[in-house]
């Protein structure tokens, strides 16, 4: 019975062309990869999504809950026609980013979550999923949304998007915004990088485990703080709250 029911639950993914892994190097002089990763893997990176949760700077908390979500549910067969991409620095985790296909024609950009900041590596990572729909899957255009100020700038300014208010996106069913194979093509060469094949050795150190990242963002040792200074420039309540906190623990 049980086993029928699952049957029922469980979705049937659309095959879909893989992703060929690329490589570029960072301002940094490091090299990141891009590469594919599939269910077996998800839970290697639910553990480094879990913390950002907490992280309310720059809408961490609400990406990282739903990247959660949607890995868990990816993994857990619970959802369709996704995809999902890891960037790695010599193996370490940089950033994460996902989609799906939600036609042969159409595809939507689920998320983006950089783990390393002040590199673009989000900004490489959100290339890398649409050159996927768009050369690989062949999609005519994909629907995307942001969440963050710094994740307007990235997709509907620097790529131009095209209005598609009448659409309301799987994500919050907020109005979608869309880019379309001809905008692609005219931010190739300026946004669109990477090498492929990704020389053995690189590729090798990637596959072979996905490691913690190491400057990942953090929360503020006082919760609500980055709420909070948005009203209190001088940051007069926060410093206020941080002695209170200190004085609890001195009596703990
Ligand atoms: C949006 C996002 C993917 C962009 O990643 P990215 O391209 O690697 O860019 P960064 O986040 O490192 O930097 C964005 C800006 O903030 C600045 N910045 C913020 N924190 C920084 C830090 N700790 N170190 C260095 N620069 C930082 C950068 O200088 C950069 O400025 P610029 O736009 O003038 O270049 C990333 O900011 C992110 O994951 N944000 C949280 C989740 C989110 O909003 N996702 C997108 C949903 S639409």
């Amino acid at each position: 019975m049980s086993v029928d029911l699952e049957k029922i639950l469980r979705p049937i993914d659309h095959e879909m062309a893989p992703y060929e892994p690329k490589y570029m190097m960072l301002a940094s002089g490091e090299a990141v990869v891009v590469r594919q990763v599939f269910r077996d893997e998800i839970p290697d990176l639910l553990k480094h999504v879990e913390p950002l949760v907490h992280v309310e700077r720059d809408y961490y908390d609400v990406v990282a809950s739903r990247v959660y979500a949607e890995l868990l549910g990816y993994y857990r067969h619970r959802f369709q026609d996704q995809y999902v991409l890891a960037l790695q620095v010599d193996g370490e985790l940089a950033a994460i980013v996902n989609g799906r296909q939600v036609t042969p024609k159409l595809g939507l950009s689920l998320h983006t979550l950089a783990m390393r900041r002040g590199l673009r590596i989000g900004a490489h990572g959100f290339a890398a999923k649409m050159e996927y729909h768009i050369d690989t899957l062949g999609h005519d255009e994909v629907l995307v949304v942001a969440e963050s100020p710094i994740g307007f700038r990235r997709w509907m300014l620097e790529y131009k998007l095209e209005k598609r208010f009448d659409t309301p996106h799987e994500l919050g069913g907020v109005p979608s915004w869309a880019l379309t194979r001809e905008l692609f093509n005219a931010a190739r060469s300026k946004l669109v990088v990477g090498r492929r094949p990704v020389p053995a050795d690189i590729l090798e150190k990637a596959m072979e485990k996905i490691l913690p990242p190491s400057d990942p963002p953090t929360p503020p040792l006082d919760p609500l703080a980055a709420t909070r200074s948005l009203y209190d420039p001088t940051a007069t309540a926060l410093v206020q709250q941080r002695w209170e906190m200190e004085k609890g623990m001195e009596h703990a």
